[in-house]
Parts: C-alpha cells; structure tokens; sequence
C-alpha cells in the first residue's frame, strides 16, 4: 500500500473497481466508435490517471490529445466562467472527440467545454468521466459515458486532488477529517 493510504477515511473505489469499469467503457467506446477514428481530449490535470489507463485499455489506436483550462470567479467553487491554460495541438474540424474527465462535480467545466468544442465543427463531441456526483445533474450536459455515480463527499485519488495533493493515489477515497483541519 502507498504510504499516503494513512490520510485516508475510507476508500470508495479499489483499483480492481476503477480498472474493471474503465475495461467495461473502453468496449463500449471501441463498440460506438466501430470504423470511426477517435480523439481522446484529456482535461488536465485531473484526468491525467483516466486517460493513462482507459487509453490503454483500447484495443485499437486513438490519437490523444490534452486541453488546461481553468476556472475564475468569487469562490474557490467552479463558476462557469472558464480560461483556456494550454489548447488543443489538433485541429477537430469533422473529428470524432472523446472528453476525458477525473469528474463532473458541479458539470459547469464540461458544459463550457463542450461547447467551446462544439464551436469547431468536429463530427461529435462525448463524454467520459470516471466519476459524477449527483449536482451534476442540475447541468444539462449529456454524458455518454460514466465510470461511478459517487456521493457527494470530497473525494481524492486517482487524478483527484486536495490542494494539489493526493493525485497519485491508487484508488479513489475520502480524506481523513483530521487532514483538513
Ligand atoms: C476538477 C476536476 C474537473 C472539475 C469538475 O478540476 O478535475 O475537471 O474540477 O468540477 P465541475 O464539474 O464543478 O466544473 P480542477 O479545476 O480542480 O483542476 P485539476 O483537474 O487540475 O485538479
Ligand atoms: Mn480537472
Ligand atoms: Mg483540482
């Protein structure tokens, strides 16, 4: 186990759960996308460890590529009103596009995002997101493809940080009170 396992509260997802279910929609994605050439857009940094591994799990090739963006506003919360960090390098007029998230919290990233892809004249634009919480059903972003519903909880690992810590974790887990005090 990793030594960082001791900040933990409890663990919500093992990496047998994450590995199986990221094996489950990459069938599914190598099923919808039959004869298609697909681009895999990761949202960095949190989707770092899905594409890693959901890539990978893809028995045919795919291009990947990487947007940073980020969200301002009053708050620490997300606000909508998003900024572009780091473009695409690939021009996705008439591609097949494949968002990759770590999660859809308030889904106010992913429905920015999906417009401004939108904007570019792909051939489509989808989504999946290992993880959602249930307040992302207040946006009217459609996800095709969904690893875990998960309570609403803070939750850290596998991409997923606090403060910047805690991406490398192998599973997805609550932190331990005693680590936000
Ligand atoms: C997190 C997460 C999603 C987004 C979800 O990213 O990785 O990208 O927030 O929140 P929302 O649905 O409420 O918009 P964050 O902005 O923390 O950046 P990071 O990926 O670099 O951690
Ligand atoms: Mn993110
Ligand atoms: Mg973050």
């Amino acid at each position: 186990p990793q030594h960082i396992d001791g900040d933990i509260e409890k663990v919500l997802l093992t990496e047998a759960d994450i590995q199986g279910r990221l094996a489950e929609l990459a069938a599914d994605i190598e099923r919808d996308y039959e004869g298609k050439d697909v681009l895999l857009v990761g949202v960095l940094k949190g989707a770092v460890m899905v594409m890693a591994d959901l890539s990978r799990h893809l028995s045919r090739h795919v291009e990947i590529d990487w947007m940073a963006i980020s969200s301002y506003g009053s708050g620490t919360r997300s606000s909508g009103v998003v900024r572009i960090l780091k473009d695409l390098d690939t021009d996705i007029t008439d591609r097949h596009v494949v968002v990759v998230e770590d999660i859809i919290d308030t889904g106010l990233t992913l429905s920015w995002l999906v417009s401004n892809l939108q904007s570019r004249g792909p051939a489509s634009v989808e989504i999946c997101t290992m993880l959602r919480k249930p307040e992302a059903a207040k946006t009217p972003v459609g996800v095709k493809y969904v690893g875990f519903d998960i309570p609403s909880s803070f939750v850290v690992g596998y991409g997923l940080d606090f403060a910047e810590k805690y991406r490398n974790l192998r599973v997805v887990a609550t932190l331990a009170p005693h680590m936000y005090s």
